[in-house]
Protein backbone atom coordinates (compact mmCIF):
# COMPACT_ATOMS: atom_id res chain seq x y z
CA UNK A 1 0.00 0.00 0.00
CA UNK A 2 1.30 3.69 -0.65
CA UNK A 3 1.17 5.95 2.03
CA UNK A 4 1.59 9.72 2.55
CA UNK A 5 2.71 11.44 5.92
CA UNK A 6 2.15 15.13 6.22
CA UNK A 7 4.46 17.19 8.31
CA UNK A 8 6.77 13.83 7.66
CA UNK A 9 9.79 16.25 8.73
CA UNK A 10 8.61 17.11 12.55
CA UNK A 11 8.96 15.33 15.79
CA UNK A 12 6.08 12.66 15.60
CA UNK A 13 6.01 12.56 11.94
CA UNK A 14 9.83 11.71 11.81
CA UNK A 15 9.17 8.44 14.29
CA UNK A 16 6.06 7.30 12.55
CA UNK A 17 7.83 7.53 8.63
CA UNK A 18 11.18 5.52 10.52
CA UNK A 19 8.57 2.79 12.04
CA UNK A 20 6.32 2.59 8.45
CA UNK A 21 9.69 2.32 6.39
CA UNK A 22 11.17 -0.69 8.69
CA UNK A 23 7.93 -2.39 9.35
CA UNK A 24 7.09 -4.91 5.92
CA UNK A 25 3.68 -4.81 7.01
CA UNK A 26 1.09 -2.66 8.63
CA UNK A 27 -2.34 -2.79 9.91
CA UNK A 28 -4.88 -0.93 7.83
CA UNK A 29 -8.63 -0.80 8.43
CA UNK A 30 -8.68 -4.05 10.23
CA UNK A 31 -6.34 -5.85 7.35
CA UNK A 32 -2.54 -6.79 7.21
CA UNK A 33 -0.92 -4.66 4.40
CA UNK A 34 2.32 -4.92 2.48
CA UNK A 35 3.59 -0.80 3.08
CA UNK A 36 5.66 -0.48 -0.90
CA UNK A 37 5.99 3.43 -0.76
CA UNK A 38 5.88 6.36 1.78
CA UNK A 39 5.48 9.95 0.61
CA UNK A 40 6.88 11.85 2.57
CA UNK A 41 5.71 15.59 3.06
CA UNK A 42 7.31 18.96 4.72
CA UNK A 43 7.89 22.30 4.33
CA UNK A 44 11.29 21.68 5.82
CA UNK A 45 13.69 21.42 3.04
CA UNK A 46 16.87 19.55 5.19
CA UNK A 47 15.48 17.38 7.71
CA UNK A 48 13.22 16.19 5.21
CA UNK A 49 15.91 15.18 2.92
CA UNK A 50 17.85 13.61 5.89
CA UNK A 51 15.10 11.39 6.28
CA UNK A 52 14.69 10.30 2.54
CA UNK A 53 17.88 9.69 2.65
CA UNK A 54 17.45 7.08 5.63
CA UNK A 55 14.45 4.97 4.33
CA UNK A 56 14.74 3.29 1.50
CA UNK A 57 10.75 3.19 1.08
CA UNK A 58 10.90 7.00 1.24
CA UNK A 59 9.68 9.62 -1.33
CA UNK A 60 10.08 12.87 -0.07
CA UNK A 61 7.90 15.91 -1.29
CA UNK A 62 8.54 19.52 -0.36
CA UNK A 63 6.18 22.23 0.12
CA UNK A 64 3.80 23.37 1.53
CA UNK A 65 -0.27 22.17 1.81
CA UNK A 66 -1.11 24.92 0.67
CA UNK A 67 0.45 24.89 -2.91
CA UNK A 68 -1.29 23.08 -5.57
CA UNK A 69 1.42 20.98 -6.93
CA UNK A 70 2.01 19.45 -4.00
CA UNK A 71 -1.93 18.62 -3.31
CA UNK A 72 -1.97 17.39 -7.56
CA UNK A 73 0.93 15.10 -6.73
CA UNK A 74 -0.19 13.44 -3.10
CA UNK A 75 -3.51 13.02 -5.36
CA UNK A 76 -1.85 11.77 -8.09
CA UNK A 77 0.03 9.21 -5.82
CA UNK A 78 -3.05 8.04 -4.68
CA UNK A 79 -2.35 6.64 -1.13
CA UNK A 80 -4.43 3.89 0.59
CA UNK A 81 -3.68 5.71 3.95
CA UNK A 82 -2.70 9.79 4.56
CA UNK A 83 -1.04 10.40 7.78
CA UNK A 84 -1.84 14.69 8.37
CA UNK A 85 0.64 16.04 11.16
CA UNK A 86 1.65 19.07 9.40
CA UNK A 87 0.78 21.76 11.53
CA UNK A 88 1.67 25.20 13.32
CA UNK A 89 2.16 24.35 17.21
CA UNK A 90 0.21 26.22 19.83
CA UNK A 91 2.36 28.95 20.81
CA UNK A 92 3.04 30.22 17.33
CA UNK A 93 -0.76 29.59 16.30
CA UNK A 94 -1.51 32.18 18.76
CA UNK A 95 1.33 34.46 17.92
CA UNK A 96 0.53 34.32 13.82
CA UNK A 97 -3.06 33.81 13.72
CA UNK A 98 -3.15 34.07 9.74
CA UNK A 99 -0.48 31.34 9.64
CA UNK A 100 -2.60 29.05 12.24
CA UNK A 101 -5.61 29.45 10.12
CA UNK A 102 -3.55 28.79 6.68
CA UNK A 103 -1.44 25.60 7.91
CA UNK A 104 -3.94 24.00 10.62
CA UNK A 105 -7.16 25.01 9.09
CA UNK A 106 -6.64 25.72 5.27
CA UNK A 107 -3.77 23.21 5.10
CA UNK A 108 -6.38 20.48 6.27
CA UNK A 109 -9.19 21.52 4.20
CA UNK A 110 -6.98 21.23 0.88
CA UNK A 111 -5.73 17.67 1.83
CA UNK A 112 -9.37 16.61 2.22
CA UNK A 113 -10.23 18.41 -1.01
CA UNK A 114 -7.10 16.15 -2.64
CA UNK A 115 -8.66 13.45 -1.23
CA UNK A 116 -11.83 13.89 -2.31
CA UNK A 117 -10.21 13.44 -6.29
CA UNK A 118 -9.13 10.04 -5.60
CA UNK A 119 -10.25 7.27 -6.78
CA UNK A 120 -10.92 5.47 -3.14
CA UNK A 121 -11.50 7.49 -0.09
CA UNK A 122 -7.91 6.59 2.04
CA UNK A 123 -7.83 5.70 5.77
CA UNK A 124 -7.17 9.33 6.89
CA UNK A 125 -5.68 10.46 10.26
CA UNK A 126 -5.85 13.68 11.53
CA UNK A 127 -3.77 14.70 14.60
CA UNK A 128 -5.64 16.50 16.79
CA UNK A 129 -5.09 17.75 20.52
CA UNK A 130 -6.53 18.15 23.69
CA UNK A 131 -5.90 21.82 23.30
CA UNK A 132 -9.71 21.28 21.90
CA UNK A 133 -10.91 21.17 25.82
CA UNK A 134 -10.62 24.05 28.37
CA UNK A 135 -12.03 23.78 32.17
CA UNK A 136 -11.62 26.40 35.08
CA UNK A 137 -8.88 25.33 36.74
CA UNK A 138 -6.91 22.38 35.37
CA UNK A 139 -10.07 20.24 36.29
CA UNK A 140 -10.78 16.46 35.57
CA UNK A 141 -12.76 16.56 32.50
CA UNK A 142 -13.98 13.15 30.66
CA UNK A 143 -13.75 12.21 26.43
CA UNK A 144 -18.03 13.38 26.25
CA UNK A 145 -17.18 17.04 27.32
CA UNK A 146 -17.76 19.39 25.45
CA UNK A 147 -14.78 21.03 23.76
CA UNK A 148 -14.63 24.79 24.42
CA UNK A 149 -11.01 25.86 22.92
CA UNK A 150 -9.46 28.79 24.53
CA UNK A 151 -6.95 28.63 21.85
CA UNK A 152 -6.31 29.49 18.27
CA UNK A 153 -4.27 26.22 18.07
CA UNK A 154 -7.16 24.66 19.68
CA UNK A 155 -10.05 25.99 17.67
CA UNK A 156 -8.21 25.22 13.92
CA UNK A 157 -7.94 21.49 15.79
CA UNK A 158 -11.45 21.32 16.64
CA UNK A 159 -12.38 22.72 12.71
CA UNK A 160 -10.49 19.95 11.65
CA UNK A 161 -12.17 17.34 13.79
CA UNK A 162 -15.51 18.28 11.85
CA UNK A 163 -14.17 18.55 8.37
CA UNK A 164 -12.63 15.00 8.96
CA UNK A 165 -15.99 14.02 10.82
CA UNK A 166 -18.02 14.95 7.86
CA UNK A 167 -16.04 14.47 4.96
CA UNK A 168 -15.98 10.58 6.54
CA UNK A 169 -19.66 10.72 5.81
CA UNK A 170 -19.77 11.87 2.94
CA UNK A 171 -17.29 8.95 2.05
CA UNK A 172 -14.36 11.17 0.99
CA UNK A 173 -11.92 9.57 3.36
CA UNK A 174 -12.18 7.09 5.97
CA UNK A 175 -11.38 9.57 8.70
CA UNK A 176 -9.50 9.21 11.95
CA UNK A 177 -9.51 12.16 14.43
CA UNK A 178 -6.86 12.34 17.40
CA UNK A 179 -6.88 14.17 20.53
CA UNK A 180 -3.23 13.59 21.29
CA UNK A 181 -2.12 14.44 25.07
CA UNK A 182 0.88 16.63 25.27
CA UNK A 183 3.64 14.37 24.39
CA UNK A 184 6.69 14.30 26.99
CA UNK A 185 9.85 13.72 26.89
CA UNK A 186 10.25 15.55 23.17
CA UNK A 187 14.01 15.28 22.79
CA UNK A 188 15.55 18.56 20.73
CA UNK A 189 15.07 21.80 21.42
CA UNK A 190 12.37 23.72 23.30
CA UNK A 191 9.88 24.48 20.61
CA UNK A 192 6.99 27.40 20.49
CA UNK A 193 4.25 25.06 22.31
CA UNK A 194 2.96 26.36 25.39
CA UNK A 195 3.40 23.06 26.61
CA UNK A 196 7.11 23.14 26.05
CA UNK A 197 8.14 23.19 29.46
CA UNK A 198 6.61 19.57 29.61
CA UNK A 199 9.66 18.36 28.46
CA UNK A 200 12.07 20.94 29.30
CA UNK A 201 11.99 20.49 33.06
CA UNK A 202 12.79 17.01 32.37
CA UNK A 203 15.14 17.32 29.15
CA UNK A 204 17.04 19.83 29.65
CA UNK A 205 18.55 19.15 33.47
CA UNK A 206 19.14 15.32 32.23
CA UNK A 207 21.60 16.44 29.96
CA UNK A 208 23.17 18.49 31.80
CA UNK A 209 21.61 22.30 31.23
CA UNK A 210 19.67 24.45 33.18
CA UNK A 211 15.36 24.58 33.22
CA UNK A 212 13.03 27.25 33.97
CA UNK A 213 9.91 26.38 35.26
CA UNK A 214 7.24 28.89 34.53
CA UNK A 215 3.88 27.07 36.52
CA UNK A 216 3.35 25.69 39.82
CA UNK A 217 3.95 22.56 41.37
CA UNK A 218 0.60 21.91 41.93
CA UNK A 219 -0.41 21.95 38.03
CA UNK A 220 -1.63 18.67 36.70
CA UNK A 221 -0.81 17.33 33.32
CA UNK A 222 -1.99 15.07 30.94
CA UNK A 223 0.93 13.03 28.90
CA UNK A 224 2.37 10.11 26.63
CA UNK A 225 5.14 9.23 25.92
CA UNK A 226 6.66 9.64 21.76
CA UNK A 227 6.70 5.78 21.44
CA UNK A 228 2.67 5.96 22.93
CA UNK A 229 2.25 8.84 20.29
CA UNK A 230 3.23 6.42 17.93
CA UNK A 231 1.56 3.34 19.41
CA UNK A 232 -1.47 5.05 19.49
CA UNK A 233 -0.53 6.46 15.68
CA UNK A 234 -0.50 2.30 14.14
CA UNK A 235 -3.36 1.37 16.45
CA UNK A 236 -5.39 4.09 15.07
CA UNK A 237 -4.51 3.19 11.92
CA UNK A 238 -5.52 -0.62 12.63
CA UNK A 239 -8.48 0.29 13.68
CA UNK A 240 -11.72 -0.61 11.32
CA UNK A 241 -13.96 1.99 10.33
CA UNK A 242 -17.12 0.38 12.02
CA UNK A 243 -15.50 0.30 15.36
CA UNK A 244 -15.67 4.69 14.91
CA UNK A 245 -19.26 4.63 13.59
CA UNK A 246 -20.18 8.32 13.02
CA UNK A 247 -17.59 9.59 15.82
CA UNK A 248 -14.61 9.89 14.21
CA UNK A 249 -12.97 11.56 16.94
CA UNK A 250 -11.14 9.64 19.51
CA UNK A 251 -9.53 11.45 23.22
CA UNK A 252 -5.98 9.72 23.78
CA UNK A 253 -5.59 8.24 27.41
CA UNK A 254 -2.81 10.24 28.83
CA UNK A 255 -0.76 9.61 32.39
CA UNK A 256 -1.91 12.36 35.51
CA UNK A 257 0.97 13.98 36.94
CA UNK A 258 1.49 17.07 38.77
CA UNK A 259 4.77 19.05 37.99
CA UNK A 260 5.76 18.58 41.42
CA UNK A 261 5.39 14.73 40.93
CA UNK A 262 7.44 15.13 37.83
CA UNK A 263 10.65 16.83 39.44
CA UNK A 264 10.62 14.37 42.65
CA UNK A 265 10.55 11.42 39.88
CA UNK A 266 13.01 12.94 38.08
CA UNK A 267 15.36 13.80 41.47
CA UNK A 268 14.48 9.96 42.39
CA UNK A 269 15.84 8.47 39.33
CA UNK A 270 18.86 10.92 38.33
CA UNK A 271 19.52 12.12 41.71
CA UNK A 272 18.83 14.83 43.49
CA UNK A 273 21.82 17.68 41.94
CA UNK A 274 19.71 16.85 38.75
CA UNK A 275 16.80 17.99 39.86
CA UNK A 276 18.01 21.17 41.14
CA UNK A 277 18.91 22.80 37.66
CA UNK A 278 15.54 23.25 37.30
CA UNK A 279 15.04 26.93 38.57
CA UNK A 280 10.98 28.40 38.91
CA UNK A 281 10.78 31.57 37.44
CA UNK A 282 6.82 31.86 36.88
CA UNK A 283 5.25 33.01 33.56
CA UNK A 284 1.76 34.83 34.04
CA UNK A 285 0.68 34.29 30.40
CA UNK A 286 2.00 29.91 30.38
CA UNK A 287 0.23 29.98 33.45
CA UNK A 288 -3.09 31.72 32.19
CA UNK A 289 -3.18 29.32 29.79
CA UNK A 290 -1.86 26.37 30.90
CA UNK A 291 -4.89 26.63 33.49
CA UNK A 292 -7.48 26.24 31.51
CA UNK A 293 -5.95 22.77 30.18
CA UNK A 294 -7.73 19.92 31.93
CA UNK A 295 -5.50 18.36 34.59
CA UNK A 296 -6.98 14.55 34.23
CA UNK A 297 -9.24 13.07 30.89
CA UNK A 298 -11.06 9.97 31.79
CA UNK A 299 -11.08 8.60 28.06
CA UNK A 300 -13.30 4.99 28.57
CA UNK A 301 -13.74 4.52 24.53
CA UNK A 302 -10.40 5.27 23.56
CA UNK A 303 -9.46 2.73 26.48
CA UNK A 304 -11.77 0.12 25.18
CA UNK A 305 -10.84 0.18 21.51
CA UNK A 306 -7.07 -0.59 22.71
CA UNK A 307 -5.50 2.90 23.41
CA UNK A 308 -3.25 2.28 26.68
CA UNK A 309 -1.94 5.05 28.42
CA UNK A 310 2.09 4.74 29.77
CA UNK A 311 2.81 3.28 33.25
CA UNK A 312 3.73 6.51 34.78
CA UNK A 313 6.19 9.58 34.55
CA UNK A 314 9.17 7.11 35.54
CA UNK A 315 8.42 5.40 32.49
CA UNK A 316 8.52 8.53 30.32
CA UNK A 317 11.98 9.27 31.93
CA UNK A 318 13.41 5.93 31.76
CA UNK A 319 11.99 6.15 27.67
CA UNK A 320 13.89 9.16 27.07
CA UNK A 321 17.22 8.54 29.01
CA UNK A 322 16.97 5.16 26.31
CA UNK A 323 16.60 6.96 23.50
CA UNK A 324 19.46 9.50 24.02
CA UNK A 325 21.96 6.82 24.93
CA UNK A 326 20.95 4.81 22.13
CA UNK A 327 21.48 8.53 20.17
CA UNK A 328 24.98 8.56 21.57
N1 LIG B 1 3.85 16.98 20.24
C1 LIG B 1 2.76 17.15 20.98
O1 LIG B 1 2.83 17.27 22.22
C2 LIG B 1 1.40 17.16 20.31
C3 LIG B 1 0.27 17.17 21.11
C4 LIG B 1 -0.98 17.22 20.53
C5 LIG B 1 -1.09 17.26 19.13
N2 LIG B 1 0.03 17.27 18.35
C6 LIG B 1 -0.14 17.35 16.91
O2 LIG B 1 0.61 16.32 16.29
C7 LIG B 1 1.12 16.77 15.02
C8 LIG B 1 2.63 16.59 15.00
O3 LIG B 1 3.19 17.30 16.09
P1 LIG B 1 4.75 17.50 16.23
O4 LIG B 1 5.01 17.67 17.69
O5 LIG B 1 5.47 16.44 15.48
O6 LIG B 1 4.94 18.91 15.52
P2 LIG B 1 6.24 19.47 14.73
O7 LIG B 1 6.14 20.96 14.81
O8 LIG B 1 7.48 18.83 15.24
O9 LIG B 1 5.99 18.98 13.25
C9 LIG B 1 5.11 19.60 12.37
C10 LIG B 1 5.74 19.56 10.99
O10 LIG B 1 4.80 20.18 10.07
C11 LIG B 1 5.57 20.88 9.11
N3 LIG B 1 4.73 21.89 8.47
C12 LIG B 1 4.33 23.07 8.99
N4 LIG B 1 3.58 23.74 8.10
C13 LIG B 1 3.50 22.96 7.00
C14 LIG B 1 2.84 23.10 5.75
N5 LIG B 1 2.12 24.18 5.45
N6 LIG B 1 2.95 22.11 4.83
C15 LIG B 1 3.69 20.99 5.13
N7 LIG B 1 4.33 20.81 6.30
C16 LIG B 1 4.23 21.78 7.22
C17 LIG B 1 6.71 21.47 9.91
O11 LIG B 1 7.80 21.84 9.08
C18 LIG B 1 7.04 20.34 10.87
O12 LIG B 1 8.07 19.50 10.34
C19 LIG B 1 0.68 18.22 14.89
O13 LIG B 1 -0.48 18.27 14.10
C20 LIG B 1 0.39 18.65 16.31
O14 LIG B 1 -0.57 19.69 16.34
C21 LIG B 1 1.26 17.22 18.91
Amino acid sequence: MRIVVTGAAGFIGKMVVQALDAADTVTLDGVERRVSAILAVDVAADPLADLAAQCRRVHPLHGALGDAAVLTRIASDAPDLVIHLAAVVSGQAEADWDLGMDVNLQGTLALIEACRRMARPPVFLFSSSVAVFSCADNDTITEDTLPAPRSSYGTQKLMGELLVRDATRRGFIRGRSLRFPTISIRPGAPNRAASSFASGILREPLAGLPATLPVGRDLRLHLASPEKALEYTLRACALEQAELGATTTLTLPGITVTVGEMIDTLAQIAGADVAARITPIPDPAIETIVASWPGEILCPRARALGFVPNTGIAALIEEHRRRSERAV
